[in-house]
């Protein structure tokens, strides 16, 4: 049985450039209430609310189902807020926000006092992002205010880049969502850890290892994120994160024995009376084709693609939203193969990894 509605969700459209003066001062007022407000970042849609009213961001983990302990990305109009939410800004972290800012780049800063512990989760840093969106932008300039936001999706489903997978998970539980559009990037900002010397990536995301390591030689990734084991990754990254409702298996090796694998699997599954998802790049989505005609002509496989194999950043603009659409369409099994391994197919590769609770077949 559906729940209740807890409250009645406003949408409201607007464009990304030159966003309406009016419906940014609307969603602002409602930001300084104490309200939830759904806005659209470069990334995916985040769930905002007023980072400094304890209690607002209380009603951010009750829509969400979000455990306490999973602590939350504050955003601020520009660098300049810092000083508002960072106790200190070491040298590195300085050099990052302004080749990065804004941008798709979160930062792990020391906790300045003004930010309330159910923010941090009980932790001494702050993470903090400045959003390059033009509706992002105006809002947390015209609110005034840092505004806490994870990304708008029910706890471990993908993160939304449309604002009907917004409706879909929160619909009744936000006040307002600010409609512009699918986002540009698609997968979530890189988080670097800038407490530690050198910095560290918790989570790989929309700034790449490559263009990190221009700014700041010595650049680690963290174990766990994009594949590197499974040990210490940010708190929020647990395996089950981004876990569709279908069992997810990832594939990664060369494309012609990753392609055999699934043609195998699939055909497996679906003589089993499984219907199979199969989630991967065109070139492997064609060559698939002629393997699984059949069971397609029975209705029992649904294809969705991640664009060509070489472009890693089409992947990640689509990754979630396929996800999803396979989970609508009914799939028991899901079989991906992913992007190239370079760029934003890190970020990628991390977040199949965790849809697939960690079950990713090397070739
Ligand atoms: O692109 C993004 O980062 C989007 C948009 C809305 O800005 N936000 C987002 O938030 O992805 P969320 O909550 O889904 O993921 C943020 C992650 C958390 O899961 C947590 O792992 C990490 O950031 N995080 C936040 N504060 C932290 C802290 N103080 N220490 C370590 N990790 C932290
Ligand atoms: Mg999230």
């Amino acid at each position: 049985m559906k729940a209740m509605p807890e409250r009645r969700t406003t949408v409201l459209r607007i464009a990304t450039e030159a966003p309406d003066a009016a419906v940014v001062a609307t969603a602002a007022a409602a930001l300084r209430a104490g309200r939830l407000v759904v806005f659209p970042t470069e990334t995916v849609y985040g769930l905002g609310a007023h980072a400094l009213d304890a209690g607002a961001v209380a009603a951010i983990f009750r829509a969400k189902g979000r455990p306490y302990t999973d602590p939350l990305i504050v955003h601020v109009a520009a660098a300049d807020q810092l000083p508002q939410v960072a106790a200190a800004v070491p040298p590195v972290a300085a050099r990052l926000a302004a080749a990065f800012w804004p941008g798709p780049l979160t930062l792990l800063l020391p906790r300045h006092a003004a930010v309330p512990a159910i923010v941090t989760a009980g932790r001494d840093t702050v993470a903090v992002r400045v959003p390059s969106h033009p509706v992002a932008h105006a809002l947390l300039a015209a609110a005034g205010v840092p505004v806490a936001a994870p990304s708008a999706n029910r706890f471990s489903r993908p993160s939304p880049t449309t604002a009907a997978h917004v409706l879909a998970d929160l619909d009744g539980r936000v006040d307002l969502v600010l409609d512009a559009g699918p986002t540009a990037i698609g997968v979530e900002s890189t988080i670097v850890d800038c407490t530690v010397s050198p910095p560290v990536v918790r989570r790989a995301g929309g700034v790449t290892l490559e263009a990190l390591e221009a700014v700041t030689p010595g650049v680690t990734l963290a174990e766990g994120v994009a594949g590197l084991g499974e040990a210490q990754v940010a708190p929020g990254q647990l395996l089950r994160h981004y876990a569709p409702t279908a069992t997810l298996t990832a594939y990664d090796g060369p494309l012609d024995l990753a392609v055999a694998r699934v043609a195998r699997e699939a055909r497996h599954h679906t003589a089993a009376g499984a219907r199979v998802g199969v989630l991967a790049p065109d070139e492997a989505l064609a060559a698939l084709a002629p393997e699984l005609a059949a069971a397609a002509a029975r209705g029992r496989i649904e294809v969705a693609s991640l664009g060509p194999l070489a472009a890693p950043d089409a992947a990640a603009r689509v990754l979630f939203a396929r996800l999803r659409e396979l989970d609508e369409a009914g799939v028991d099994v899901m079989l991906a193969l992913g992007p190239a391994h370079h760029g934003l197919g890190r970020a990628v590769w991390d977040r199949l990894r965790r849809a697939a609770e960690g079950r990713v077949v090397r070739l």
